[in-house]
């Protein structure tokens, strides 16, 4: 058997123990391995990123799978490829047009690493993914499971990977209790891969269990009828295969207030900036200090964010939450006269939208500015409002955007 690789619980931050002595063990490991390889290879979905052993190609649609589901992913992984079609067009790309290729899938950070990635595969590895798991692993936005991914799938290196369709599997296939996600289970089920590995067909291997995790023994239901290892399973054996993995404690969600400005000029023009670093005033306890965060440090609208309570169901809790809007438009004024000169703005509102970050509610709010002229700012941009999706915007822009084209619908035609 090769080496394994030892993802990480996603924290990245926990040691690489060897933990084969308490990982459990599973009746005649090959008979398991030929059965769920002849489903996997009799069963597989068709998917771009399975007809090629391109390792560039891999590595992108393993980056894009990470935030979003496979359906989704699929148009997003064509254009990205027609557009960057190797590590060296990516490399030589400017960053906002990346991320333009990028926008809706979110966590844009992981763009802008495989822009730096691209960067150091042409400059050390003369253009080509590199093979060996240290170097691999040395790359931007590389972890565990990314390397062992790509080296597995386009090499066949053997090497196991742990995504949380996997780490379902195997806690059922071991009954292992425990969050899936706490460190000492994490390790368990990395030695468990590991030893379970089929080291021949490491790549199939992989994908297989993905697969089987991502169509089978699904977070709802195990499926164990439809399962090609259920004989294996001892989860099943114990009859505990739907109790199991042990449901995961959620952090309470933050709710944020997002009030944002539409400049808008008579020629339908309006202004983008690019996030702040963070609020470093002190003493405000309800500013948000990762508001860059909210638009994905892409281009937005000028806008300020808030912490505020949740909203209760009676008159008292209405009248606090007018409050709140009524605080944050007076706090907005404010801003648009620091930051852009511009006085006593007046705020038009528009339709307030939801939008949701990770473990954040967010409620926007925007209102529209008329402005006879729009102000000249360093590092800000001017241009048509229909046409924004010229520059990387974050989806919390767009939507922001899309409640303007609904009371402006003449500049968005043609
Ligand atoms: N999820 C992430 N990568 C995958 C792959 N190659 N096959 C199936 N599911 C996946």
């Amino acid at each position: 058997m090769g080496a394994a690789a030892q993802p990480t619980n996603g924290s990245g931050k926990e040691p690489h123990k060897n933990g084969s002595s308490k990982e459990p063990k599973i009746k005649h490991p090959e008979r398991l391995r030929i059965a769920l390889l002849a489903w996997y290879r009799a069963h597989k979905r068709d998917l771009d990123w399975r007809r090629t052993r391109d390792p560039y190609a891999i590595w992108i649609s393993e980056i894009m799978l990470q935030q979003t589901r496979v359906a989704a992913v699929t148009p997003y992984y064509r254009s990205f490829l027609a557009r960057f079609p190797s590590a060296r067009q990516l490399a030589t790309a400017r960053l906002d047009s990346v991320l333009r290729y990028w926008a809706g899938l979110g966590y844009y950070r992981r763009a802008r690493h495989l822009h730096r990635a691209a960067k150091q595969i042409v400059s050390r590895h003369g253009g080509e993914f590199p093979r060996g798991h240290a170097e691999a692993l040395a790359l931007p936005g590389i972890g565990n499971y990314t390397a062992a991914a790509v080296l597995s799938i386009a090499y066949n290196a053997p090497l196991a990977v742990v995504d949380g369709n996997v780490a379902r599997v195997l806690a059922r296939l071991g009954a292992v209790p425990g969050e899936l996600r706490t460190p000492a289970v994490w390790r368990r089920l990395t030695a468990m891969a590991a030893a379970l590995l089929a080291p021949d067909a490491s790549g199939d291997w992989n994908q297989a269990m993905m697969e089987l995790g991502a169509t089978i023994c699904t977070p709802q239901s195990p499926h164990c009828a439809a399962c090609p290892v259920s004989d294996w399973c001892k989860a099943r054996a114990l009859g505990i295969a739907n109790s199991l993995p042990a449901a995961q404690k959620k952090p309470a969600k933050v709710r944020i207030l997002l009030a944002a400005a539409v400049l808008l000029d008579p020629q339908g023009r309006t202004l983008l900036v690019r996030p702040p670093d963070g609020d470093k005033r002190s003493g405000d306890n309800h500013a948000v200090p990762e508001h860059g965060v909210l638009f994905s440090r892409l281009w937005q609208f000028p806008a300020i964010a808030r912490r505020v309570t949740p909203v209760g169901r009676n008159r008292a809790s209405h009248r606090s939450a007018n409050r709140t809007i009524n605080n944050a438009t007076r706090r907005l004024a404010r801003h648009l006269e620091q930051t852009l000169g511009i006085s006593a703005p007046l705020l038009e509102p528009l339709a307030t939208a939801k939008h949701a970050v990770t473990f954040r509610d967010i409620r926007l709010v925007p209102f529209l500015v008329r402005v006879r002229r729009l102000p000249a700012v360093p590092g800000a941009r001017i241009l048509p409002i229909a046409e924004i999706d010229r520059l990387p915007v974050s989806s919390a822009t767009r939507k922001i955007a899309a409640s303007v084209a609904r009371v402006l619908p003449a500049h968005y035609a043609g």
